[in-house]
């Protein structure tokens, strides 16, 4: 089985391995500004990506950007695919997932995530423990959906936007590009670009 590498090795890393061995691929090595300590999975530290020599680049084929940030996760992607990588969707096997839902590259979805049909999910999107995006959403790219979210359906969320732990989005909502959405936020009414929106119900700070 092909060995997929992992750029970027904090605490989002590490539960995307879970979802790695699951897969029952394999995942020996990553990159990261500084190596690990008591890295419970011993994975081997290759260094920093960006000091790999271009040879060294054409070792590596499959990888994820496993960074939480969305805005770092798409600068990870964008530089590792113009070296050539390909990074293959990771979806945990418990996620209920329509058959007519297909999962772009750098998708990872976590345990007990419901998709339903008519969804769109764009490339690099994590959809977080339990989330559950219902019929006709549409999830922008490097977008993260926090654990237990639950967007109700035709939901519209634009690229990098974060939705919180537990935040329940109101159906036929928009949320623009960059939105912050406070975890236990009820959204009630559409959330413009770059807004910080938290409580019941959801108010800008
Ligand atoms: C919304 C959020 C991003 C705001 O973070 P922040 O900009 O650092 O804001 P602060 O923590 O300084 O809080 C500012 C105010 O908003 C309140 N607040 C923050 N988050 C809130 C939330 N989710 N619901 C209600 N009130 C909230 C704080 O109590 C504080 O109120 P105060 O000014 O009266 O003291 C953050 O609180 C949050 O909810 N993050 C999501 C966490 C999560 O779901 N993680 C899952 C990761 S997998």
């Amino acid at each position: 089985m092909e060995n997929i590498v992992l750029v970027g090795y904090g605490g989002h890393a590490i539960a995307l391995i879970e979802i790695i061995i699951s897969m029952k691929k394999d995942v020996f090595d990553y990159f990261d500004k500084k190596k690990s300590v008591n890295d419970l999975y011993s994975l081997i530290y290759r260094g920093d990506e960006d000091g790999l020599q271009d040879a060294e680049k054409a070792t590596f084929r499959l990888f994820h950007p496993s960074i939480g940030n969305n805005n770092q996760r798409s600068k990870v992607y964008l530089k590792c695919t113009a070296w050539g990588w390909k990074a293959p969707a990771l979806v945990h096997p418990t996620a209920i997932v329509s058959s007519k839902v297909e999962f772009p590259e750098a998708v990872s979805v976590f345990p007990g995530t419901i998709v339903e049909t008519g969804v769109t999910i764009e490339k690099g999107c994590i959809l977080n423990n339990r989330s559950v995006i219902s019929h006709g959403g549409r999830i922008g790219s490097f977008s993260h959906i926090g654990p237990g979210a639950i967007l109700c359906g035709d939901v519209q969320v634009g690229s990098q936007v974060f939705i919180g732990a537990g935040a329940i989005i109101k159906e036929g909502i928009t949320i623009g590009d960059r939105a912050i959405i406070g975890a236990g936020t009820i959204v009630l009414n559409n959330v413009l670009p770059d807004q910080k929106i938290i409580g019941n119900p959801g108010k800008t700070i």
